[in-house]
């Protein structure tokens, strides 16, 4: 029998059910359905709207059901459409009549829109965590190479001197706003919902502030329309999420083309590669690229929601169930994604030596060439030209600009004296580059220890939670 015969006079057909229930993916917001099922009736009772002993009653029968789920025993059924119902079904069946009056001054739609937002802050928590904790790893990789020069690129060109610290310093940067995008997301969607009831909020005397204390909001949200109709929150967190995944996807191509033999650059700790059945040399990747190939799911998912929302009438509509096997989707995927790449990232070894040899190449100090006469005197667009013609000569001579002899230097300009070699040495060339925000050793410590400034006071937010 279902819980809206009356209306409803013949038996759903089997496929209609199948097709409108989501137990099997929403099953895990029994938590937070049944946390917010708790906070609600000690509201109802408060107010005097269900009795005191109605109220305990649906209290006691809530918390033994949350403590055999929380046991892993089976005692939802499966037949039930969704979570809210296989709760209510379940209360009612232990406790008798005080179970259905738990429902009074609710619906399902402010219902699930509590669970969800319950259920996103929690895991927004857990992310912000994770995202620290990779922040962390980053950093402290970098603080070991302040020192470890590599070409930086542009163009998968190589371009100018820059430092491993540097580079992986940019990924902590990234993190940063993915920490703080997943805060502003939290903050925005910190309000409750219940009291909106199906869409028109409620007759009853209800206490809508006093609910969403209970459940730890900071207040409620003040249209009962939104509060059922909106999912911005699941779409912020989603694209959150992919912007987070564009970050480890960019540097799970890196770390693929640092491990390539072409690049020679890193080495995967073997616990974190994988090997090939057929080809007994293989150390493959996998890690990173099944990051970069999962960074399309999460997109995915980002889409699909907001293919869903767009152009729904207000306020609740059935659509809005598929929020859920989106956001599960995109949580399970970057959670696992963060867990396993940040041992992969702090177990990664650089081969130092490589990459100052591909730095050594390539003419990566040429602008710093350029600068060299610029100091002389000569306008930076006159310098660019004699390095540039310097450049082609090397090329077609096969060798580097701080092995031309400085009659070579000087018949293409007189301004080159001998102190052109120093500058033009590689760590000269980073060193110089101090500039806030460049990648001489001071400038990377001091950004190294800005992050870890950042780190700890975002670590109190979430301790405040
Ligand atoms: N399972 C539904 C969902 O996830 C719960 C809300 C159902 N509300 C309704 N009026 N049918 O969206």
């Amino acid at each position: 029998m279902k819980l809206w015969a009356g209306r409803i006079q013949t038996d759903t057909d089997s496929r209609v059910n199948d097709f409108n229930a989501s137990l099997a993916f929403d099953a895990r917001l029994y938590r937070e359905d049944i946390e917010g099922s708790m906070a609600h009736a000690a509201m109802l009772g408060a107010r005097g709207i269900i009795s005191q002993v109605d109220t305990d009653a649906i209290l006691a029968g809530l918390e033994g059901i949350l403590r055999d789920l929380e046991d892993g025993k089976d005692i939802l059924d499966p037949d039930a459409e969704d979570i809210h119902m296989a709760v209510e079904a379940l209360l009612t069946q232990r406790v008798g009549d005080p179970g259905r009056r738990l429902h009074t001054a609710r619906s399902r739609n402010d219902q699930v829109a509590l669970d969800m937002r319950l259920y996103v802050k929690k895991e927004i928590q857990t992310l912000h965590g994770l995202a620290l904790a990779f922040q962390k790893t980053l950093t402290d990789k970098a603080e070991v190479h302040l020192d470890t020069v590599m070409p930086g690129y542009t163009h998968l060109q190589r371009a100018q001197p820059i430092t491993l610290a540097h580079h992986l310093m940019a990924y902590a940067e990234m993190l940063r706003r993915d920490v703080t995008r997943l805060e502003d997301c939290h903050r925005r969607m910190d309000l409750c919902p219940l009291g909106a009831g199906a869409l028109a909020g409620t007759t009853y005397p209800v206490d809508r502030a006093d609910t969403a204390a209970r459940l730890g909001f900071v207040g409620v949200v003040p249209n009962s329309l939104d509060a059922v109709s909106d999912r911005d929150f699941c779409l912020e967190l989603l694209a959150d999420l992919s912007i987070l995944m564009v970050h480890l996807s960019r540097l799970a191509e890196e770390i693929i083309l640092w491990c390539s033999w072409e690049f020679g650059f890193a080495d995967l700790d073997d616990a974190y590669a994988t090997g090939s059945s057929i080809m007994p040399q293989k150390k493959n990747p996998d890690v990173a690229e099944l990051a970069r190939g999962k960074t399309g799911r999460v997109f995915g998912d980002l889409t699909a929601l907001l293919t869903v929302m767009k152009g729904l009438p207000l306020a609740y509509n059935k659509d809005m169930q598929e929020d859920k096997e989106a956001v599960f989707d995109a949580l399970d995927t970057v959670k696992t994604a963060l867990t396993v790449f940040t041992p992969m990232v702090e177990t990664l070894t650089f081969k130092s030596d490589r990459m100052r040899r591909a730095a050594a190449e390539g003419f990566l100090n040429a602008t710093d060439c350029a600068d060299y006469l610029v100091k002389k005197g000569l306008p930076f667009r006159e310098a660019y030209g004699v390095v540039g013609r310097l450049v082609h000569t090397c090329i077609a001579q096969g060798n580097t600009l701080e092995t031309l002899s400085l009659e070579e230097f000087q018949s293409a300009c007189p301004l080159f004296a001998p102190d052109v070699y120093p500058a033009l040495a590689l760590d000269a060339c980073v060193r110089a580059r101090k500039a806030d925000g460049g990648p001489a050793p001071e400038a990377v410590r001091a950004h190294i220890e800005q992050i870890r400034v950042f780190a700890a006071a975002r670590a109190l937010w979430q301790a405040s939670l």
